[in-house]
Parts: structure tokens; sequence; C-alpha cells
């Protein structure tokens, strides 16, 4: 190119910059515009809680002279409820105080139900991909006694529980329902890591170490069936359509769900049990003249896992009876209405 030829491309190319201001002063306009809609759509959500709950409490004390339309109302209420729950999840939300303190105030609010199920999706990923790292490494330390291969592990697994934690919370602020057990659990297990990190190479220790990576070991593969389970579960709710929403073939996804909590259960159980087994280990170690303060305190943590797994556990199969049972009822009074408009 030549003096006369760059001049003409620099003003051919001013021509297409001028397109692009006026398309990014479009963008900024709309994006204010946005801001302007989330903040009078959660000004109205709030009005219509505060409103709601007004009447609730009324209807709560005309309690006694139950009649059809206290009944009715009551229903339609519901379903206001669970309209405004679908409504705030499109909203824009504040972080937890976890977030706050380890991410700042940065808006990690997923607002497209698609790019809910993605992030979800590659948090099963990632959960998948250390499990399997984790396997080969305690594997690797059941062969080979070498003292860094062993803290590469450890180290692996602060990292990862921590990791866990923060994905976690974004979860939970975009709206997943996951219980505080399982979220406090991967906090105790970031603890229990670390203590495991500053263990010093002993005698005890030695004693231990053999348990330890079979338990990982075991973790890892028990993590791979929840993998399948929890991306099953996932993906039949998303080709159901709209979460959480009742539907017909919502049968279909119960029976194809307690199959995979069969099949998954029996293993879970076997891990918690593996998890007491360690805690009456460490409880026999620590009376070992050379253990240090780390090992009754991993010998706690590891019972007090082992038993909040089982119990959280234990009442997830009630509760999903429960819920079972809710939204078969709701199929059916839906499907009469449908039928008595019918005819
Ligand atoms: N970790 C992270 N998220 C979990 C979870 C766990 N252990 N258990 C459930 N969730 C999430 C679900 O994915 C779901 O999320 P969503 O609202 O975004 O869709 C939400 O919590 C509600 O799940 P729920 O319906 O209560 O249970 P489920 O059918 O998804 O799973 C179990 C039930 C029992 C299979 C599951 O809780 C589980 O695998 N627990 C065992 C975990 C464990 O013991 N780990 C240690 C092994 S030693």
């Amino acid at each position: 190119m030549d003096i006369e030829e760059c001049q003409k491309e620099w003003e051919d190319l001013l021509v297409d910059y001028k397109k692009l201001e006026t398309l990014n002063r479009e963008y900024v306009a709309k994006l204010d515009e946005v801001g302007e809609l989330q903040a009078s759509c959660l000004k109205e959500l709030n009005h219509q809680r505060y409103r709601l709950s007004i009447i609730t409490s009324a209807l709560k004390r005309l309690h006694q002279k139950k009649n059809e339309n206290v009944s009715s109302l009551e229903k339609e209420i519901m379903k206001r409820k669970a309209m405004l729950h679908e409504i705030e999840a499109t909203l824009p939300k504040q972080n937890s105080l976890y977030l706050k303190i380890i991410l700042g105030n940065v808006n990690v609010s997923i607002l497209n139900k698609n790019d809910k199920f993605k992030y979800k999706d590659e948090y099963e990923k990632f959960k998948l991909i250390l499990s399997a790292i984790a396997f080969v490494l305690a594997v690797a330390n059941l062969y080979i006694d070498f003292r860094p291969l062993q803290l590469i592990l450890i180290f692996l697994l602060v990292w990862y529980y921590c990791t866990l934690t923060i994905r976690e919370s974004i979860l939970k602020v975009n709206g997943s329902r996951i219980k505080g057990w399982w979220r406090l659990h991967h906090f105790i297990s970031t603890v229990v890591s670390g203590i495991l990190l500053i263990w010093p190479q002993n005698e005890p220790w030695d004693e231990f170490r053999h348990t330890f990576m079979w338990f990982i070991a075991y973790i890892s593969v028990v993590q791979y069936m929840q993998f399948r389970y929890q991306s099953g579960v996932l993906y039949r709710l998303k080709a159901l359509g709209a979460r959480h929403n009742m539907d017909i073939t919502i049968e279909g996804f119960h029976s194809w769900m307690w199959r995979g909590l069969s099949y998954l259960l029996p293993f879970l159980f076997g891990g918690y049990m593996f998890q007491l087994y360690i805690a009456y280990t460490l409880y026999h170690i620590s009376y070992h003249p050379e253990a240090t303060w780390q090992v009754p305190a991993l010998s706690m943590s590891f019972f007090l896992l082992g038993i909040g797994n089982t119990v959280t556990t234990l009442l997830v199969i009630p509760q999903k009876l429960n819920e079972q049972d809710q939204k078969w009822r709701q199929n059916k009074v839906d499907l009469n209405k449908v039928e008595a408009k019918s005819e």
C-alpha cells in the first residue's frame, strides 16, 4: 500500500467507526434502560410480596370460618407466590456475605435459564475432573511412599473444596435448592484438608495414610456415580421444559430418579460408614505417644461428616416422597380441571 491508498483505507475505516459508535451508543442506552427496568421490577415484586403477606395474615385470622372462598383464595396465593419466584429468577440478586468477602460486590447473577443450566453443568463436570485426578493421585500414593506426592494430593483437596464452596455460593444466589449441610460439608472438608496438610510426617501418619488414600479412591468413584445421577437429573429436567414446573411427564422423570437413587444410595452409605470407620481409627491413633493435636481434631471432623451426611441423606428420601405426592395430586387436580372444561 502506498500513502494514498493508506489514506483512502483510513477514511473508509472512519465510516465504519462512525457506525460502531452509533451502535455502541444505542447499546449503552439499552443497558441503562435494562438497569431501570430491573429496579422497577424489583420494586413491584416487593410490593406484591408485601400485599400478599397482609392478605395471608388476614386469611389466617379467618381460618376458623373456613369456607370455599377462603381455600380458593389460598390456592391462588400459592400460585402467585410460585409465579413471583419465577419472576425473581430473572432479576439480579445481592451476593451472600461469603461471596461479598471473597469476590467483593461483583454481580454473579445469571439471568438466563440456559446459562444457569450451563453453569450447573460445568460445576458437575468440574467435580468429576477433579475427582478423576484425586483418584489417580490416591492410587499412586498407595503404591509409592513419596511425601511430595502426598502433599500434592492434600493441597489439591484444599483448593478443590475451597473452590466448591465459592461455586456453590454462586449456585445458591442463582436459585439452587442445595441443602445447607452439603455446603457446610464442603467448608468442613476444606478445614479437614488444611489440617491434613500440616499433620507432621510421623508414625501416626504412616499408620493412617493408607486408609486415607483408600478413602479418597473410594469417594472419587462414588463422585463419578453422583455425576451420572446429577447430570441425568439436570438433562431430564431441562428436557421437561421449565424446571420445578408441574408436568404430566414428571412421572416418567420420578421413576428414573428413584432408579438412579436406589443404585447410588448404597454406595453413599458405604462412604458414610467409611467416614465413621476413619473417625474410629483416628480415635485409636490419638492414644499413640507421637500423636499430635491433628489426630483427635480429624477424628472429630470425620465423625461429624459421617453423622451429618447420614442424617441429611436419610432425610432426602421422605422429602422426595412428599414432594412427589404433592406434585402427583396437583397434576390430578389440573387434569380434572382440563377434563371439566372440555366437557
Ligand atoms: N452437592 C452439591 N449439590 C447438591 C448435593 C451435593 N451433595 N446434593 C444435592 N445437591 C443439589 C441438587 O443438584 C439440586 O440442585 P438444583 O436446585 O440447582 O437443581 C439441589 O441440591 C436439591 O437437590 P435434592 O432434590 O435435595 O437432591 P438430589 O436428588 O439432587 O440428590 C442425593 C440427592 C442424595 C443423591 C445427593 O444429595 C447426594 O449425592 N448426596 C451425597 C453427597 C455426599 O454424601 N457426598 C460425600 C460422599 S462420601
